[in-house]
């Protein structure tokens, strides 16, 4: 069976590590959304990899960045770069779909000049040029991987956008083809056959529709992307919800169960709450019940998987949402009133107390957490 990964909270879940760990069952892992906005931590052996464009798959998967995904070139051979060290024929397993969106420096710097025009009401993007290149590619003058197969037509395209733009450097075309000239070989949709397992991005709230707008991402998250994204098909899939224990949030918007002060200093530490693609310390809250039962109806998913649970170990009592003084709506979110309880914390996770938190939340979510991650490697994860 074909497999979707997915975020159910606002990024950072743990989804790397958890397609690493059904890599295992699927031959392909594909990326179908996103860009380098993403941050998937994954342990191969003892080496901490940082995916951003790269699938999180293992020696055993071949790769597929599909057309739904934004592309840094720069970005991308790096991580190429990088991972070579571990598996030397990364490159030979893996499909960069031409009909991808290229960021451009131009991109970039519009990201940055619109988030500072905006001063309060910034988004907190992670200055990567998502938004701007799904703009751009909307208004029909961004740069798609196959424009880079003609240099003359590249140009032409360039010059347009820098116009359009109003961007200056007219250096941008030779920089993208000598990026280019480096991965050029791996740029075809291959022939997709045996298991998938799609990688989702982010996480349904900051789904540009279904999400905390405007306090989203700006390429869809939600699991019925991964077929127009990628082109492929499903004759049989089961989706995955992947949760923390608790909630973070990175950059600007409503969250409600938001811990202030030296709780939330603590739970940030506890969890090393900073950002796997800019460092910046991400906020941190309490589970947010409500939250969790709409994002996993909207991605109609079929498991949870709850990760950082090692994470409360200890912890005297835990917060949970219970409800909203309202119907949860997510572009209102800030305006709910949660009601907040606060149940009995757990030495470990053999403690009933432990127990008890896993049946509510499977109450609340009406579904079943079939995996509890309880630490960052592939190993530290168990099925229920
Ligand atoms: P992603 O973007 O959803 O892949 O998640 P990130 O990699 O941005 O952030 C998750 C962080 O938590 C990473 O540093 C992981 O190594 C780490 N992690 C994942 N699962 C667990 C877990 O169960 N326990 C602990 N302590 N850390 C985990
Ligand atoms: P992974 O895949 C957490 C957040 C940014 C900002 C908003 C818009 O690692 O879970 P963007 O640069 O996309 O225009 O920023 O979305 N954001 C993420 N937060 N994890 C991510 O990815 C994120 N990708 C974007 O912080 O609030
Ligand atoms: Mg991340």
């Amino acid at each position: 069976m074909d497999s979707i990964v997915v975020g159910l909270q606002w990024g950072d879940e743990g989804k790397g590590k958890v397609v690493q760990k059904l890599s295992r069952s699927h031959k392909w892992i594909v990326r179908f959304s996103g860009g380098p906005n993403a941050g998937h931590t994954v342990y191969h052996g003892n080496t901490k990899m940082v995916h951003h464009l790269l699938p999180s798959g293992t020696n055993e998967n071949f790769l597929f960045i599909s057309r739904g995904t934004l592309v840094d070139l720069e970005t991308l051979n790096s991580e190429i770069k990088e991972i070579s060290k571990i598996y030397p024929d990364i490159k030979e397993r893996l499909f960069v779909s031409p009909y991808c969106r290229v960021i451009t420096p131009i991109e970039k710097w519009q990201d940055g000049a619109i988030e500072k025009t905006k001063g309060k009401n910034s988004v907190g993007t992670t200055g990567r040029g998502i938004g701007p290149t799904v703009s751009n590619d909307a208004n029909r003058v961004g740069i798609r991987l196959f424009d880079l197969f003609d240099q003359n037509h590249l140009k032409e395209k360039v010059d347009l956008l820098a116009e359009i733009s109003n961007f200056g450097d007219q250096s941008i075309a030779d920089e993208l083809l000598s990026q280019f000239e480096k991965i050029k070989d791996r740029v075809l949709d291959p022939k997709v056959e045996g298991q998938i397992l799609f990688e989702g991005t982010q996480g349904i709230m900051l789904d540009p529709m279904y999400g905390t707008y405007p306090y989203v991402t700006s390429t869809p998250t939600i699991p019925s992307f991964a077929f127009y994204g990628s082109g492929l098909k499903s004759e049989k899939y089961e989706v995955w919800g992947v949760f923390k224990a608790y909630t973070t949030r990175v950059g600007s918007g409503p969250f409600p169960t938001e811990i202030f002060g030296e709780a939330g200093d603590d739970l940030r530490k506890r969890g090393s709450e900073f950002g796997a693609t800019t460092g910046r310390p991400r906020r941190c809250g309490w589970i947010d019940f409500p939250q969790l039962e709409y994002a996993s109806n909207v991605s109609n998913v079929d498991h949870l998987v709850m990760t950082k649970s090692d994470v409360l170990n200890g912890l005297e009592k835990v917060g949970v949402c219970i409800s909203y003084d309202k119907k949860i709506i997510p572009y209102d979110l800030g305006s709910l009133k949660p009601t907040i309880e606060y149940v009995k914390g757990w030495k470990n996770l053999e403690s009933s107390e432990f127990a008890d938190f896993i049946s509510a939340i499977e109450h609340h979510v009406r579904r079943r957490i079939k995996y509890v991650s309880y630490g960052p490697s592939e190993e530290e994860i168990f099925q229920r």
